[in-house]
């Protein structure tokens, strides 16, 4: 299988073509239960998982961006279900992130706005790679610190260092639209972007440099454009000509633009 290409094919006949056990990590969305118009797809998500399944590598990651329908007041738990899936043919439910939205648009009357996806980490077996992202802590310095708290309940305190960063939790907040999403104006002719950085902080914290990335939805490209930039192989697919056009042309600019720096 040649890198470093973006392919338009249903993604169980291209994962197909695809070996055992090649490909490092998947950052990837499906179609939110036909919650947008997208051109014409055919989505069988067990068949989705079990051929992503026999493609990751031993120790592999598929992270799985997703968000629910409501269909009369009731929301459909589709993630939920394409969860269970993938745990039913082998991987592992690594984690269940969210990804939080910094500026979302009030929708329903009668509930709380919704400001979330689900980032589902499935891996095959432990996680092979895991780079943890850092945060800055809110104190950091000297302080005196309690060190010893005995049944007589005299604190015992002693100077130390209050560390300045901390591994980030699972909830991730991205601003989202033109400038938060992308600044690529082209990757808005897709009706459903997800955030570059997002993209980007799942490649850093489970893939390493020379790895395999791969999206079977890639849409507008955002996880290829974060794999390249971050010196990772790449491999989209897409169902649609049109994003696929759209995906490449983004790529075409991202090289080019890189090759100018
Ligand atoms: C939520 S969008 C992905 C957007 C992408 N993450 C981005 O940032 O642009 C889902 C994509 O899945 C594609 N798709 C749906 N069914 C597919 C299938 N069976 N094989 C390949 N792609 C499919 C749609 O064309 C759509 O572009």
């Amino acid at each position: 299988m040649d890198l470093n290409q973006i392919i338009c094919e249903d993604c169980v006949s291209f994962m197909k073509k695809i070996e055992d056990n090649f490909i490092d990590l998947t950052v990837t969305s499906p179609p939110y239960d036909n919650l947008r118009d997208y051109n014409g797809y055919s989505f069988n998500c067990e068949d989705i998982a079990k051929e992503l399944y026999r493609i990751t590598k031993k120790g592999g990651v598929v992270v799985w961006v997703v968000g629910d329908k409501i269909v009369k007041g009731n929301k459909t738990l589709t993630s939920f279900k394409q969860a269970l899936t993938f745990q039913s043919v082998g991987f592992n439910v690594h984690d269940t992130m969210i990804y939080k939205k910094k500026n979302t648009p009030f929708m329903r009357s009668n509930a709380y706005t919704n400001c979330f996806e689900y980032m589902f980490v499935f891996s095959k077996g432990a996680p092979k790679t895991f780079n943890p992202l850092k945060e800055k802590t809110a104190r950091n310095g000297f302080e005196m610190l309690v060190y010893n708290k005995k049944s007589d309940g005299v604190n015992k305190k002693v100077l130390g260092e209050l560390k300045k960063e901390k591994t980030k939790t699972n909830i991730w907040e991205y601003a989202v639209g033109l400038g938060g999403t992308t600044t690529d104006r082209i990757a808005f002719k897709h009706p459903a972007v997800f955030p570059e950085h997002l993209a980007e902080d799942h490649i850093l914290s489970w893939s390493n440099k020379n790895d395999i990335v791969f999206d079977p939805m890639c849409g507008s490209g955002t996880t290829c454009k974060m794999a390249y930039l971050n010196q990772r192989n790449y491999l989209g697919c897409d169902i649609s000509q049109e994003y696929v056009d759209i995906a490449k042309q983004r790529m075409e600019d991202t090289i080019s633009q890189k090759k100018v720096k």
